[in-house]
This record gives structure tokens, sequence and C-alpha cells, in this order.
């Protein structure tokens, strides 16, 4: 079948370079796509909430399935927005909008959470209605205090103060002079959770689920876990303290309870569940939910699945789901992004990148902010290549990613030594 999947990061990269090895997938489209995807199938330039752009390039290019690799049009109403089509019927994996409040929403998915009883922190919402309640409740709360913006801010809607009067402060910021606009209207504020964080990826019809990975993101920009957050500078999985009986723990507490939660209230999700988990003191507890693949961790989550991504998408359309059996790879993979200069503030574009000439087996680059052109590939975001390798280990796999960066340059570069250092 002919396949569109809509996404221009590293995330999209790694789907596209396993889509494209699926016998069930014939001509491969990336709208947008970068200069990685292109290798693997056709990009088009066309937006990724330019739904009625996307409908007629399918009808004209004959797609059965479409594959939404971020958050954006699915919060957006993608999924609905295909499955209202008379003239064109097709997979969409992805979550119905209603369900993207997952993501979408923070008080909708700690209400959510509540319903079904699924560990996670105690929390109270906010708007301008009861802004003067909020800083009652701000003032009497531990420290230090989570506040989040209900909407998407692009990952940078969630801050974590260590004062009373920061919090405050930034209460006021985000509702009264809506420092992330509408998606700062309200406010969630939770407790503050204190552990090692994990994410779990499931792929779920709404009723049956499999578990296609897990993995351990590095936010923060500089080694050690230091500095200012980001989109993600490196990944591994397997993690080491996620052994069978934390595993066990985690489906019954919280993937198991989450699906049948979607279930029981008839809502419609077919694609993928990102769970955001931490550790606290040998129990799972839910940060977040995404409703999307994460990036980087697709980068190693997907280089190990060995299962046809295709006929998963295919199962799960059809309610098969639970005749799947999802194999991994029993090597270790990690995964370590290179940024441009001064990422995540202010960087440039526009840097020319030269790539090693000889690429080791067991390890993959892919793009995640790149663009082509006259011949070069160019750097066009923050996040710029992810170098994926296995290994015996998640210590030998970033070895191996750190040696083949030195291979690879461009003006600014910088990355991470030290992803997967906890477990030497
Ligand atoms: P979120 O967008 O909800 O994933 O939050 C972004 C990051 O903030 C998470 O990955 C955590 O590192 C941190 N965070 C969010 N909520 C909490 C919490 N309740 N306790 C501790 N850290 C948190
Ligand atoms: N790496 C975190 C995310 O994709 O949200």
């Amino acid at each position: 079948m002919n396949i569109l999947l809509l996404g221009s990061g590293g995330r999209e990269h790694a789907i596209a370079w396993k889509l494209k090895q699926s016998p069930l997938c014939n001509k491969l489209f990336i709208a947008p796509g970068n200069a990685g995807t292109c290798g693997f199938g056709e990009n088009v330039p066309i937006g990724v909430n330019d739904f009625q752009m996307q409908k007629d390039f399918c009808l004209h290019n004959q797609i059965e399935m479409i594959v939404v690799g971020p958050e954006d049009p699915l919060v957006n109403g993608v999924y609905d927005f295909f499955k209202d089509q008379e003239d064109w019927k097709g997979i969409v994996v992805g979550p119905s909008k209603f369900a993207a409040q997952l993501e979408g929403s923070k008080a909708f998915s700690k209400k959510f959470m509540q319903r079904h009883a699924i560990p996670t922190a105690g929390y109270a919402e906010f708007n301008e209605a009861n802004f003067e309640e909020g800083k009652n409740y701000i003032r009497q709360h531990s420290l230090p205090i989570v506040l989040k913006a209900d909407g998407l801010a692009a990952g940078k809607g969630v801050v974590i103060a260590q004062s009373h009067e920061d919090a405050l402060q930034v209460f006021e910021e985000m509702i009264l002079h809506k420092q992330f606009g509408e998606a700062s209207s309200k406010v969630v504020i939770e407790e503050f959770l204190d552990g090692v964080e994990v994410s779990v990826f499931v792929l779920t019809d709404g009723q049956e689920y499999k578990i296609l990975g897990h993995a351990k993101d590095y936010k923060r920009i500089g080694e050690g876990d230091t500095g200012l957050n980001t989109g993600g500078m490196g990944c591994v999985t397997p993690v080491p303290f996620l052994n069978d009986n934390f595993m066990q723990k985690i489906e019954t507490k919280i993937i198991q309870p989450t699906i049948n939660g979607l279930a029981k209230e008839n809502i419609i999700y077919k694609g993928f569940v990102f769970f955001g988990l931490i550790n606290v003191k040998g129990e799972p507890m839910v940060i977040e939910y995404n409703c999307r693949m994460g990036d980087p961790e697709t980068e190693v989550v997907i280089p190990r699945l060995k299962n046809d991504l295709v006929e998963l998408f295919v199962a799960m359309d059809t309610g098969n789901l639970s005749q799947q059996k999802i194999e991994t790879e029993a090597r270790a993979c990690a995964t370590v992004v290179a940024v441009s200069g001064g990422y995540p503030g202010d960087y440039q574009k526009g840097k020319v990148i030269t790539f090693p000439q000889n690429i080791p087996e067991g390890s993959i680059i892919f793009h995640a902010g790149t663009k082509e052109q006259n011949g070069n590939v160019l750097t066009n975001g923050g996040r710029v290549l992810a170098i994926t390798s296995f290994g015996d280990n998640i210590i030998d796999a970033a070895k191996q990613s750190k040696s083949l960066l030195k291979e690879i340059s461009f003006e600014g570069m910088n990355f991470r030594k030290d992803i997967g250092y906890e477990f030497e």
C-alpha cells in the first residue's frame, strides 16, 4: 500500500526507515520530511496541519495509510478530519481529537487518571476565575512546586519552582500574562515526584495493546544532567532498572487501567501511547501521557523492534493486535543527538553538514533538523542528527555513536558525551 507519513524530525526519519522495510509498503511519502527521510520515500511540501492538502494528495496518490508523527496535527483533529471524509477511506495511525487531549490538556489527562485510579502526582487546576484561590493553594504547597500550562507549549510549559515566590510569579505569568497564550490560561499545579524517569511505548486500538519498547532519555543540555531542558539529547534502551518485576507493575497499575479506561469511556484511540513515567521508590507513577512516539526515543525503540510496523498498524486497525507477538532485537541501542551551537537557546541554521565516508555496521544516522540544498545537507533546526548504534550493552552502543560523531561535523555542533553514563 501507499503510505503518507506526517512530520519532519528524527522520529519521522526512524519511522520512514522502518516502514520502508515492510513488504506491505509500496510508495512512501513524507510530508514535509527532511534531508534524511527522502532516502526512504518522497518528501512532499505539505504542512502537518494542512489537512485539506493532505487529503487531496491522498486521493491523487492512492494513499491507504496515514501515519502521524507529531502531536500538533493529532491535537488539531487530523484523525477525525480523515474519518469524516466520504471519498477517502484508509487507516489513520493516531488517536482521535478527543483522545489526543491526553497530551493536549494536562487537566484532561489528570482527570482521566483520577477516574481510573492511575498513580500520578496529586494536583489542582486553576484559571483566571479562581486565580486568588490558586495563590493560596501555592502558598500552602510543599516545595518544590510543579506548574504546568494546560495546553501544548512546545515542551516549555512545565516549571519546577523551588520557592513559593518563584511559583507565584510563574503562576501569574502563565495565567494573567498568558505566557504560553491560550495554553496557559489554565494551569495545573502538582506535587513534585522524585525519581528516575523512563518512557514506555504502546500501540493500541483502544481495546487491546502491545508494548513496543521503552527508553530513558536525557533532556538536559549539559553533561551530568545539568543546564537547560531540551527536546532530548539522547536515549538508551533497554533501561537496566526496568526489570520484569517493575515492568509488571507498569502494566498492571498503569497501562492496563489506561487502556481499559479508554475502552470504558468509548474513547477512539488507534495509535501510539507514550507513557512518561517516574520510578518513585520502586513504584511507577505517570508524569505525562503523549499521544505519539517520543523523539529521540523512537530512534532507539524502532530500530530494536523486529516486527513489521505496517503489519502492526493493519492489525491495530482491524482489531487483531492481540494476535501479534512483539519481538525485540537482543542488542541494546543508544542514540546521541548532535545539536546546533546555542541550542536550546538561539541558534543558526543553514550550516553545511559533513558526513562520514562509511557508516559502520550497527549504526544509523537519523536526520532531525536538516534540509537539502544544491547537493549539500544543511542544518535546519536545534536538534540536527540522532546517531543511533546497537551494542552488547548501552555503554558500548553509546560509544559507537560517539565514535561515529567524530567523523560528522558542522559549525557549532554540540553533543552530550555522557549518554547512558549512570549505567557504566
Ligand atoms: P511533562 O511535559 O509533563 O512531561 O513535564 C516535563 C518534565 O518535567 C518531565 O519530563 C519531568 O522531568 C518534569 N516533571 C513534570 N512533572 C513532574 C512532577 N510532578 N514531579 C517531578 N518532575 C516533573
Ligand atoms: N523526548 C520527549 C518527547 O518526545 O516528548
